[in-house]
Formats: C-alpha cells, structure tokens, sequence
C-alpha cells in the first residue's frame, strides 16, 4: 500500500493518511484495528455498492475481530438530503452508537458527503474513515474533508469541513464502476493535469487508449498524482478561502449547465464542457495561447468527454445561474482561468458578454 499524508495543522489530530493499493480489504482491516480509533464501527453505503462489497469489507473487518455494523440507503444523489440523515442518524441510535464508534463511508461521493456530515453532528461528532468506491470519490471527494447533503434550494448547501481520520483507496473497486461514472472521474483527473501538472497532462495526451481501457497500473499513476495534488491544495487552504478556489475550473459554467440540465447532464461531463469554455474565455482574455487551449479542447474530446452546450440547455438559464453564483460569493463571479497549462489564476472579473459569446459558440 502507498501511503500519502495530508499535514493540516501540525498540532492538531486532523491530519491523516491517503493510503492507496490494489486489492486492499484485508489490510484496511488491519490497520483500522491497530488504530484503536473506536469500539464499534458503522459502515455506511449506499444499496449499490452494498450488493456488490458488503459481504467482502464485513468479512475482512470482522476477521480481526472488529465489532461491525451496517446501514443502507437507496443510491443516488437523490438520497444525499435531511431525510436519509435523518433515517440514518436513527438507525445509529437503534445500533447503540456512542462516542466511542465511527463511522465507515464505504461507496462515491454521495456516501462520503454524507457520512462525513454525519459524523460531524452525531453526538457532536464522532470519527469516520473514507473508502471510496468510486474513480470520482477517490480523486476528489473523499480528500480534503468537505461533508454535505443537498437542500430543495440547492446541492451542498448543508455541511461541513470535517476531516476523515483515513482515507482507504482499493483500486479493484473501480473495475465494476459503470462507464459514465468512470468518465465523471476522469473528468476531474484532466482537471488536475490542467491546474496543476504538465506531466499528468502529458500522459493523459498520451495513454488515452489505455486509460479509456482502464489500465490498472495508468489508474494507479494518475490517482495517485491527483492525490497529491489535492492534498497539496487542501493543505494550503484548507477552509477553501483561496487557492482551494482553483480546483473549481471548469465548475462555474460547469455547474450551470448540470443545474439548468435539471442533473440530466452528469457531473464531469458538464465540468468537461466548462473546462473548454473557461479555456476559450482565457484565450480570449489573450491570457492563454491558441496552442493550450487547443490541446485542452483535443484532449477532452479524445477521451470522449463532451465538448459543447447542448441546445436544450437555456442560455438565460445558465446566465441566471451563473448570477446566482456572483450573490453568494460577492460581486464579481470568481473564474478559474489559465495562464497556460498548469498555470490557473482566479479572476473576479469576467464580463458576462465574454461568458455568453463563448457559450453560444459551444451550443450545438
Ligand atoms: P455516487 O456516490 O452517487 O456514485 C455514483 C454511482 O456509482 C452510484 O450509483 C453508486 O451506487 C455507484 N457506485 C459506486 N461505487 C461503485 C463501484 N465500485 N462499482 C459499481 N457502482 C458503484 O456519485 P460520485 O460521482 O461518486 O460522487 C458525486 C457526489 O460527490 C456529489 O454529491 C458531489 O456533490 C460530491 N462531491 C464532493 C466533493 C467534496 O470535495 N466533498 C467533491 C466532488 C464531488
Ligand atoms: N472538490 C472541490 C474541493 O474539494 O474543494
């Protein structure tokens, strides 16, 4: 197993280790029982990934004698909401829960959100360990300690900064992944070799095929630099007050058109399409070169992420969300833009007839 640490503070106990391999089960067991972290242990996960892996974590917690329980919840963003942590939450209480239990988000970034918020309000909080199932979670999500559920007015709107005490990576969880969610990882792999590494971009151009085959050992390579690269991050600006901020590319017009697609349009493949257009508005702004911006744009399309708005899709729509953004975070929308590859900057002050130009230029 590789092991990477996440350092935030170093007085305090929030600082952990990413710990990734293949076929792993048994060692997580391991040391989740040499941690001595809790006396009883809650996996939560959701139905999917319960038909396919409870039996296999049970029995590799159980076999060095860990006293463990399981709670379900229906798949799906639609179960990220008060209702299942609600339902959750008593279920814990039926189980006997205490202070001295933790929780086990064993699934995507749905059950990771979720059971992190969890453990930050149960009891006034008890400790949790992230294993991520999904290539999304294990890049993303289940790093750096953001936890939430969705509201009816909108996603991630209750939560949390709330750190796992460890996050478990088993690379063999990806091999049953469906497609369109392996796709919504990549997505934010090729976001790490735009914000952050030459290299990962390099090979990213290069082993496209062999990605899209899911070579183990590429999957391993490049979850792993994400990895780093988040923990890197996170460790300057945990509380996402800066240059946390860049991790957002792509998500400003990203996430208005996931919103305005009523969630139809999956996660990564919005952000892919944001990727291209925050790239043109950088060109545009005669920050970025026609040469990254068109290796962005042939990568994206390469790995067969989309690369345009469909028609559908409301411009006023997405112009209204990306309003809506611009009131929650103050006057200006903060966009991630690129100076060049590896190279982003956030500018507050991108004019919105730049965004509509570029949008409508993307809409097919
Ligand atoms: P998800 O958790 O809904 O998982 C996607 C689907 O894959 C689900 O149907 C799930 O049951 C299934 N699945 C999971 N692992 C599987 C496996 N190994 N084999 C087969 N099927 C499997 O979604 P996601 O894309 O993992 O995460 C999206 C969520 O993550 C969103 O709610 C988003 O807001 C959140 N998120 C959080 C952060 C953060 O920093 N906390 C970052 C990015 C995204
Ligand atoms: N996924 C963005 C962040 O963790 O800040």
């Amino acid at each position: 197993m590789k092991r990477i640490k996440v350092n935030l503070d170093k007085q305090s106990a929030t600082s952990y280790e990413i710990c990734i391999g293949h076929n792993i089960l048994d060692r997580i067991g391991l040391v989740i029982a040499k941690s001595n972290l809790a006396r009883h242990y809650i996996v939560i996960t959701d139905s999917n990934v319960s038909s396919l892996y409870r039996e296999e974590l049970l029995t590799a917690l159980k076999n060095v004698n860990l006293n463990v329980d399981l709670i379900e919840f229906p798949a799906g963003e639609i179960s990220k909401n008060t209702d299942t942590v609600l339902t959750i939450i008593k279920k814990l209480i039926n189980l006997g829960a205490d202070r001295n239990s933790a929780l086990i988000a064993l699934g995507g970034g749905v059950t990771g959100d979720m059971t992190g918020f969890i453990a930050s309000i149960y009891m006034r909080s008890i400790p949790y360990i992230q294993i991520p199932t999904t290539l999304m979670a294990q890049v993303d999500s289940s790093i750096g300690g953001k936890t939430g559920i969705d509201l009816p007015e909108g996603k991630n709107l209750l939560g949390a900064f709330f750190q796992p005490k460890s996050v478990f990576i088993d690379l063999q969880f990806l091999k049953t992944l469906p497609d369109e969610e392996f796709k919504n990882g990549l997505s934010e792999i090729v976001k790490y070799g735009i914000i952050d590494d030459m290299e990962l971009f390099n090979i990213l151009e290069r082993e496209t095929e062999n990605i899209k085959n899911r070579s183990m050992d590429l999957l391993e390579l490049m979850v792993e630099r994400s990895c780093k690269i988040k923990r890197g991050i996170v460790e300057i600006d945990e509380m996402d007050m800066g240059v946390r901020r860049i991790l957002n590319f792509g998500h400003t017009i990203g996430h208005a058109i996931e919103a305005e697609s009523g969630y139809m349009i999956p996660h990564g493949n919005a952000v892919s399409i944001g990727m291209i257009a925050s790239a043109r508005i950088s060109e545009k702004l005669n920050y970025l070169s026609s040469e990254d911006r068109n290796r962005i744009e042939h990568l994206i399309r390469s790995i067969d992420l989309p690369d345009h708005v469909p028609t559908s899709i409301s411009m006023e729509g997405m112009l209204s969300k990306i309003r809506t953004d611009k009131k929650k975070k103050g006057d200006s929308v903060h966009f991630v833009l690129l100076k060049k590859i590896g190279v982003p900057f956030i500018n507050g002050s991108v004019k919105e007839a730049i965004i509509r130009e570029t949008i409508e230029e993307l809409r097919k």
